[in-house]
């Protein structure tokens, strides 16, 4: 049985909480809202308890967990150096949606690591996260709260779907704000590297701390990403996906010769576009790139096998948070169609 509760964003209701941080301390698995996805959180400092993560995700113990903080000084406490360009980080971004790799002092359990001599660390901001962690006062282990392959959760539904019965308790703080996870930057060489593209983004970075560098696998997907967790299909819908590249009449053309083939087929594109592309279900993401990013992950729940036999979606700029869209839907789709 699931616990869940719901509570309001900017209230979060004393009791709730204070069972949801009681359950964390007694080494179960609780998920709750974080301002880019839902997270399944569990006591950072207890390897049985972080087990029970992997376990309830079925995710492949070499990929790492990223620990969760109120606060800097506690923070501070899991790593064994602060270089001065993460400070400039913290500083400037936290709380928010960005996660610093850095040196481990091995406070954290080694399957948060997944054995790694680093740790990803990060100060989410949404208030019910921040009463949650501040209540049981430890450092927390938490992915994203879906089941391990499928789009990452933005709603407690979401979690519901995925994971009721196979964790301890689930609080409902409503939908999430950004949408897609946050920003992976390894500070642990002299130029900081981008691992995973988020909420914060490289031009953000870059205006910050001078340079900064991207991990070339995000631009060739043939390499070994270092972020371990990238190498693992993610973000998969139910039915296939194609990402079609090119003006309104090339997307229309590709969604009417697989429609004259008896496929059905659903689109996803900004509000702009949907509203001039006809198919058989059609999902508007919204009309900026901030919007696209917080509609995305629900989007690619929604179609369900059934109802379509593909999904055919647009490409977005690569700029601002559209380098995290495009980097998801490159990794939830399973074909890039650009002729
Ligand atoms: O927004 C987020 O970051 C969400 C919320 C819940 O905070 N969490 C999240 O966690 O997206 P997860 O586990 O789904 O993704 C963590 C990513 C993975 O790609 C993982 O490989 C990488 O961070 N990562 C974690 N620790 C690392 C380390 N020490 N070195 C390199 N990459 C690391
Ligand atoms: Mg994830």
């Amino acid at each position: 049985q699931t616990k869940r509760w719901n509570i309001q964003r900017e209230q979060p209701d004393h009791q709730a909480i204070q069972e949801a941080a009681e359950l964390l301390q007694n080494g179960h698995t609780v998920a709750f809202p974080t301002e880019t996805v839902y997270g399944l959180g569990a006591d950072a400092t207890d390897a049985r308890a972080v087990s029970g993560i992997f376990k309830a995700k079925g995710r492949p113990e070499d990929n790492p967990l990223i620990a969760h903080v109120a606060t800097k000084e506690q923070l501070r406490g899991l790593v064994s150096t602060l270089p001065a360009v993460a400070e400039k980080l913290l500083e400037l971004f936290t709380p928010g949606p960005l996660t610093i790799v850095l040196p481990s002092n091995g406070v954290c359990a080694d399957n948060v690591t997944a054995r790694l001599s680093t740790i990803g660390v990060r100060i989410p901001e949404h208030p019910v996260a921040r009463k949650l962690l501040k209540t049981c006062g430890l450092p927390i282990a938490a992915p994203s709260a879906n089941i391990s392959g499928k789009p990452s959760p933005t709603t407690a539904d979401h979690v519901w779907a995925d994971l009721q019965g196979k964790i301890a308790g689930l609080v409902d703080g409503g939908p999430t704000g950004v949408g897609v996870e946050s920003t992976v930057i390894d500070c642990t060489q002299d130029i900081p590297v981008v691992l995973r593209p988020g909420g914060i983004t490289k031009e953000q970075l870059q205006a910050a701390v001078g340079s900064v560098m991207v991990d070339p696998a995000l631009a060739n997907t043939a390499d070994r990403p270092k972020a371990p967790g990238m190498k693992y299909t993610h973000y998969a819908p139910e039915v296939p996906m194609w990402l079609v590249e090119g003006a309104l009449e090339k997307i229309q053309g590709v969604i009417d010769k697989e429609r004259d083939n008896r496929k059905r087929v659903g689109v996803m594109a900004s509000t702009e576009t949907a509203d001039k592309l006809q198919a058989d279900q059609i999902i508007p993401l919204g009309s900026d790139l901030r919007e696209i990013a917080a509609s995305l992950y629900d989007a690619l729940r929604i179609f369900k096998n059934g109802d379509v036999d593909l999904i055919v979606c647009e490409t977005f700029p690569q700029i601002d948070i559209g380098q995290a869209i495009m980097n998801r839907l490159k990794k939830a789709a399973t074909a890039y169609v650009d002729n």
